[in-house]
C-alpha cells in the first residue's frame, strides 16, 4: 500500500452496537460528514430489543453510509480504510456494521479497522471540525464515561493505552436514570426525560440512600431500589403522588446520581493527582452533570473537557478518529476477527 499524506487519508467509520445506525467520513482527524438514524421503534417497549435493533439496522445501514459520502463529498473510490465498531454491543446490531464494512472494504480491496466503541466515546474529544478551534486534552488525562450500558473512571495514557480505575459493579447511570424515568411512568429514554424536569424541581426534596463501595468503582442498584421503596410508601397513600412531585423527585434523583459519579472522580483525580478531566457518553449531556464539572473546575482547578453534544451519543465519528489513529499505526484487522459483546477496554 502506498503510503499517504495525512491530508489525504479518508476513512469511512461505521457504528452499530445498539440501537443508532451510523456512518461517518473523516479526513485525517477532521470529521467531514457524521449521519445517524436513531430507531424509535423501541420507544412503545420501553427500552431497546435487540432483534429489531438489528432488523432497523438492517434497513438503515445502505441509506445512512450512502448520505455520509455524499454530505463529505467524497466516493467510495477515494476510501484509504473502513473502520467499524468491533464491540462491546447487542451481537445482531454489532454484525450488521461489521458485516457490511468487511463486505465494502474487501469489494474496494482497503484495510478494515475494528475499534471498540468504548475507546470511541473517550476519543470522541480528538475529533476536529473544519472552522472550530480543537479543544482537546493532553494526556494523561482522566475521563468519566457514562452511558446507557457503561460509568467508569479512566486513566487515557495515549489512545491505546488506557486504564480503568473504576467501574459500575451493577447498573450504569444512564441505565439507573432510565430506570427512575420507568418507575414514575415517563418515557424511554428517561435520562433526556429526567434532566428536563429536573430543571424546574427542588434537588434536596427527597434523599434516597447512597452506595458503600470501596475504592473507585460505582453502584447503582441499590439507589434505584431506594427511590422504587420511597415511591412505592408514597403513592400507597396518594395515588397522584408521582404527578404532583415529579419536578423535586427527579431534581433529588438526578442530584443522587451526579454527586455519586463526582465523589468518585473527585477521589480518582486527587489520588492519581490528574487535574485534565474529560466527560463521555450519552449522559454527559445532562444539565446538572455539567454543571458540576463546571463547579468542580472552579473550586478545584480542573481542566475539564466535555464534546460536542453530537459526539457524547453514539456517532460514528468517534469510531473514525480511532480509526485514523489506527490507520497511521497500520493496525488494520483481519476478515475472521469476530465480533464481542462483554465490555472490555
Ligand atoms: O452513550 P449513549 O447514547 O448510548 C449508550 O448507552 O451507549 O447513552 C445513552 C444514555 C441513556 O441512558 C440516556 O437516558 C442517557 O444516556 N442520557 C441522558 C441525557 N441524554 C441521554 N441522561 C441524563 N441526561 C441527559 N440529558
Amino acid at each position: 500500500m502506498a503510503e499517504k499524506d495525512n491530508n489525504e487519508v479518508y476513512i469511512l467509520a461505521i457504528e452499530s452496537s445498539c440501537d443508532d445506525t451510523s456512518a461517518a467520513v473523516m479526513l485525517g482527524d477532521t470529521v467531514l460528514s457524521n449521519v445517524t438514524a436513531s430507531q424509535a421503534v423501541h420507544e412503545q417497549y420501553g427500552g431497546v430489543v435487540p432483534e429489531l435493533a438489528s432488523r432497523a439496522h438492517e434497513l438503515n445501514i445502505v441509506p445512512v453510509v450512502d448520505a455520509a459520502l455524499k454530505k463529505a463529498g467524497v466516493g467510495k473510490e477515494q476510501l484509504s480504510a473502513i473502520a467499524f465498531t468491533r464491540g462491546p454491543g447487542l451481537m445482531g446490531s454489532l454484525l450488521v456494521g461489521v458485516s457490511f464494512a468487511k463486505g465494502l472494504a474487501a469489494s474496494l480491496g482497503i484495510p478494515m479497522i475494528d475499534v471498540n466503541h468504548l475507546q470511541g466515546h473517550i476519543m470522541a474529544h480528538f475529533i476536529k471540525e473544519q472552522g472550530v478551534e480543537p479543544h482537546v486534552p493532553e494526556y494523561p488525562f482522566l475521563c468519566l464515561m457514562v452511558s446507557g450500558g457503561n460509568s467508569q473512571i479512566v486513566k487515557v495514557n495515549s489512545y491505546k493505552d488506557m486504564e480503568i480505575v473504576g467501574q459500575t459493579i451493577d447498573d450504569a447511570a444512564g441505565e439507573a436514570l432510565d430506570k427512575c424515568a420507568k418507575i414514575m411512568g415517563l418515557g424511554y429514554p428517561g435520562g433526556p426525560i429526567i434532566d428536563r424536569l429536573a430543571r424546574e424541581g427542588d434537588a434536596k426534596a427527597y434523599t434516597f440512600s447512597k452506595p458503600h463501595i470501596p475504592g473507585y468503582d460505582y453502584s447503582f442498584s441499590g439507589l434505584k431500589t431506594s427511590f422504587l421503596y420511597t415511591l412505592r410508601k408514597l403513592v400507597a397513600e396518594d395515588a397522584d403522588y408521582v404527578d404532583k412531585h415529579k419536578n423535586d423527585l427527579a431534581a433529588s434523583f438526578e442530584r443522587t446520581v451526579v454527586e455519586v459519579l463526582m465523589d468518585k472522580l473527585y477521589k480518582a483525580s486527587k489520588a492519581l493527582k490528574i487535574k485534565r478531566i474529560a466527560l463521555s457518553g450519552g449522559v454527559s449531556a445532562n444539565t446538572a452533570l455539567r454543571a458540576a464539572y463546571a463547579d468542580y473546575a472552579k473550586r478545584y482547578g480542573w481542566e475539564i473537557y466535555i464534546p460536542k453534544f453530537g459526539f457524547t451519543t453514539d456517532n460514528a465519528a468517534m469510531i473514525g478518529i480511532v480509526g485514523y489513529h489506527k490507520y497511521l499505526d497500520k493496525d488494520f484487522c483481519e476478515m475472521d476477527k469476530p465480533v464481542f459483546t462483554r465490555t472490555v477496554l
